[in-house]
């Protein structure tokens, strides 16, 4: 097991350049399923989550080479056992987002039920009631989703919004079912994630015929097949955003490389209201702050809106701020295992149902923390920066599902990170 011991405070300084989207090579790494022959799918992130996703592939039937870094070459060929099993799947979430290529592919699949997890209940009835519109047969049996296309999908007009608004895995998965089905799907109440469009536009390069994309209401009109691809996957908006906290919590000034800043106008517009610098300069982002932050009010929301995978590491920034400031969760209301955890690190937070009251104080104290889910564990890491005294971290594999290479880019900017085994 390994932890990572975190020296503060520091002073972050230079570039920091941000890796392909983990949430964008998922659902696009799944979509290649769905086309006969080898994909090549690029700017894939090195993390724990890929290497699940890459079992979970090779166990239904494709064969993956990994040629260089970052790039993965999928031969769909023959995709002979659509199974998804529990033993892999338990390992992530996002397993799921195999169900609809490979029922749209193989006619038939079974996949575990995800659970839940740190960040909550994650029920998966949205993704079923698309399908079930799609004609799809479905039974839930010994914790698996046995789904079956009968003689076939057929396109439907689909309303695909929930309780909390959209789902983004529950949206990949019906748009790829549907781009096999006879006739033309609306999805109504599409996630408008950029990851989905990205989605969507490699889709559409395997000769889907998709249109809509980034809004709600996405038209998939069905082709009798798609063709294996060649797609680079879009850079990563939360680990951009996790960098931009991290400049701004440590008083330093870090140029952002590589991210595009339209797809991070709430997190920016949230920045600029606490006093946060940042600069546009390109694809890049310059982000810089004196330490002195005002008070704000956030609420999660689905895309566009202020990211609920930011919502941790901007608490993390706000603990400093010179008052109270409050953060309500929409997206997933009990996604507060930070809390405790910074409480330890001596901010000053109180849960008041689906919102924390985050009271500001001078200075965080260094701890021994645990990390719960990945954007928690890196608001850990962001408080640990800016705490006074040697803070360690516990549970790192949660970091290395969702950030690559953590402690290398911020130790190249003046962070004091060691990784140890214990
Ligand atoms: C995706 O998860 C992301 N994961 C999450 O990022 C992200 O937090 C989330 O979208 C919201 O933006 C990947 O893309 C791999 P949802 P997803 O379905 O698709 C409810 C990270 O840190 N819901 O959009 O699983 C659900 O409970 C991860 O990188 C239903 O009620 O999330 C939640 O309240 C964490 N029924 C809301 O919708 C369903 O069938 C949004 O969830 C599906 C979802």
């Amino acid at each position: 097991m390994d932890i990572l011991k975190i020296q503060g405070p520091v002073q972050l300084n230079g570039e920091i350049t941000v890796s392909g989207s983990k949430n964008a090579s998922l659902p696009i790494m799944a979509a290649t399923l769905l086309a006969p022959g080898v994909s090549v799918i690029k700017n894939v992130p090195d993390l724990s989550d890929i290497r699940v996703l890459c079992e979970l592939m090779i166990s239904v039937g494709a064969k993956i080479n990994k040629p260089a870094k970052g790039v993965y070459e999928i031969d769909a060929t023959n995709i002979d056992n659509p199974f998804g099993d529990y033993e892999i799947v338990r390992k992530m979430r996002a397993s799921i987002c195999i169900l609809g290529p490979l029922l749209a592919r193989c006619g038939k699949v079974e996949v575990s039920m995800p659970g839940g997890c740190s960040i909550g209940d994650r029920p998966v009835d949205i993704h079923i009631r698309g399908l079930k519109e799609l004609g799809a047969i479905i039974d839930i049996r010994s914790g698996n989703i046995a789904a079956s296309a009968g003689d076939g999908l057929k396109g439907k007009d689909i309303f695909l919004g929930g309780p909390f608004g959209s789902t983004v895995l529950g949206t990949d998965n019906i748009m790829m079912a549907a781009t096999l089905a006879k006739g033309t799907t609306v999805i109504e109440s599409a996630a408008c994630e950029p990851e989905v469009s990205d989605l969507a536009n490699c889709l559409n390069a395997m000769g889907a015929k998709i249109s809509g994309i980034g809004s709600p209401r996405l038209v998939i009109e069905g082709v009798k097949a798609l063709r294996p691809v060649e797609y680079s996957v879009l850079p990563d908006r939360i680990e951009a955003g996790t960098f931009m906290i991290a400049a701004a919590i440590t008083k330093g000034k870090l140029k952002i490389k590589n991210c595009q800043c339209d797809y991070l106008m709430a997190a920016i517009d949230a920045l600029h209201n606490i006093g946060v610098k940042v600069e546009h300069c390109g694809d890049d982002i310059i982000v810089s702050s004196n330490g002195k932050f005002k008070p704000v009010f956030l609420t999660t929301q689905p895309y566009p809106g202020f990211p609920t995978d930011l919502q941790a590491q901007f608490m993390a920034l706000l603990a400093l701020a010179d008052g109270n400031s409050v953060i309500t969760e929409k997206i997933f209301p009990d996604r507060f295992m930070h809390v405790a955890e910074l409480n330890r690190m001596a901010a000053n937070l109180r849960k008041e149902g689906p919102s924390v009251i985050i009271a500001g104080v001078d200075k965080l104290m260094a701890a021994p923390v645990m990390a719960s889910d990945l954007r928690a564990s890196a608001a850990l890491v962001l408080a640990a920066m800016a705490a006074e005294g040697e803070t360690i971290i516990n549970r790192v594999y949660h970091i290395d599902r969702g950030y690559e290479k953590i402690e290398e880019k911020l130790n190249a900017c003046g962070a004091n990170i060691v990784r140890c085994q214990v």
